[in-house]
């Protein structure tokens, strides 16, 4: 059930920098996360120790994380919502003054990497002192987060030295995608509708990534835009947190500045810093994409180039400057692809500009103080 690793052993091997091979090893984490998980055949998500019932007390679902580990979070509540759970995620940072209340129906998702956090932990413990049911969902087996919580589920997806999470982020993702499954299949006493088309996208996916990554264009854009001003990204749905995902890894690792924004949001403040200066990454998901396209033509209306992050052949490749190429797969996935693109974009952006890729300034792989 789990990876063993030795971290002092994980080499760069051919590549440059460990963000580019953990970049590069995500068919395998995600191949990884998902075995033995997912039967697209009988059309089940079997989770270990979390037996069909396990779930069937919850009555909601607070997700507590802190940096990249966050936008998994986020993802993973929009994924709940969407299945009918009731979830928020929250920054474990501000849980202590600002935790919504919980019951012992509660359930309480800690997601963290390292399983080391400190702002997280005490998200935890604080969740577990007021009487909720606590899980982690983390990569590191033994670490805190395992220990302290009532239940853990693995990512499964290796050491990751870069400082800037990459693959864990997918990993995350797709098993807090998996775990929304199970806990609405529990909560509802049946799965939710579109299982039928998620598990052979699942199952797709390290091939699809495979793919994606031989065929990326992510290079000759960095290279392109790498004067701007400014950094955008705009999703809709979930592509929202990859939006701030996009974002995030931008500025850790190029120290531009980069913001993520819901694609609809745009019009409400953040259209005033657009120029031609300022390129915006418009994710597409399959989620009112017609209205996404919309708010990016706005920003191209004030001169700013349009980057679609889409399928081939979808109608938002004529309108946008340039194209960033997704499989045309299951929209519970599609911003995790389009993830894939951007931390190329912000990794190539990096390597232009000379940044030390894999220890930014300033930065910690685990802050395991407040
Ligand atoms: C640090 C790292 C981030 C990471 C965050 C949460 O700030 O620099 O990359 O996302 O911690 O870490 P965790 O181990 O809890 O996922």
């Amino acid at each position: 059930e789990t990876v063993d690793w030795d971290p002092e052993q994980a080499g760069k091997g051919e590549y440059e920098h460990f963000m580019l091979k953990e970049i590069y090893e995500q068919p395998t984490s995600l191949a990884q996360a998902i075995e033995g998980r997912v039967d697209p055949n009988a059309g089940q998500v079997s989770l270990e120790d979390f037996e069909p019932g396990t779930f069937e007390d919850v009555d909601s679902v607070q997700l507590v994380a802190c940096g990249t580990s966050y936008h998994a979070a986020l993802y993973g509540s929009l994924a709940l919502n969407q299945a009918g759970v009731q979830a928020t995620a929250l920054l474990a940072n501000e849980y202590s003054v600002t935790a919504p209340p919980v019951t012992e129906d509660t359930l309480v998702i800690a997601v963290s990497q390292s399983g080391e956090t400190a702002d997280t932990l005490n998200a935890l413990r604080q969740a577990a002192d007021e009487g909720a049911e606590t899980l982690t969902v983390t990569n590191v087996v033994g670490s805190t987060a395992a220990r302290v919580a009532d239940d853990a589920l693995f990512i499964r997806a290796g050491p990751e030295i870069g400082v800037a999470a990459t693959k864990t982020f997918s990993s995350q993702a797709v098993m807090l995608t998996l775990l929304a499954q199970r806990i609405a299949d529990d909560v509802r006493g049946e799965p939710p509708a579109d299982l039928e088309s998620l598990l052979p996208a699942l199952a797709d996916m390290p091939e699809e990534i495979d793919t994606l990554l031989e065929e990326s264009a992510a290079d000759a854009i960095a290279r392109e835009y790498i004067d701007s001003q400014s950094f955008f990204f705009i999703g809709r749905g979930l592509g929202f947190p990859v939006a701030l995902e996009g974002a995030l890894k931008f500025k850790e690792i190029t120290y531009e500045h980069a913001e993520g924004f819901a694609s609809g949001e745009l019009k409400h403040g953040p259209l005033a810093l657009v120029t031609p200066e300022t390129p915006v990454f418009a994710i597409f998901t399959g989620e009112e994409d017609e209205k996404t396209l919309k708010n990016a033509e706005e920003a191209q209306t004030r001169g700013a180039p349009v980057i679609a992050v889409c399928p081939d052949g979808h109608r938002a490749v004529e309108v946008a400057d340039d194209h960033l190429a997704i499989p045309d797969t299951d929209s519970d996935l599609a911003g995790l692809h389009a993830n894939v693109q951007l931390q190329l974009v912000s990794y190539y952006a990096a390597d232009l500009l000379g940044r030390p890729i894999d220890k930014p300034r300033n930065l910690a792989k685990s802050v395991t103080v407040e």
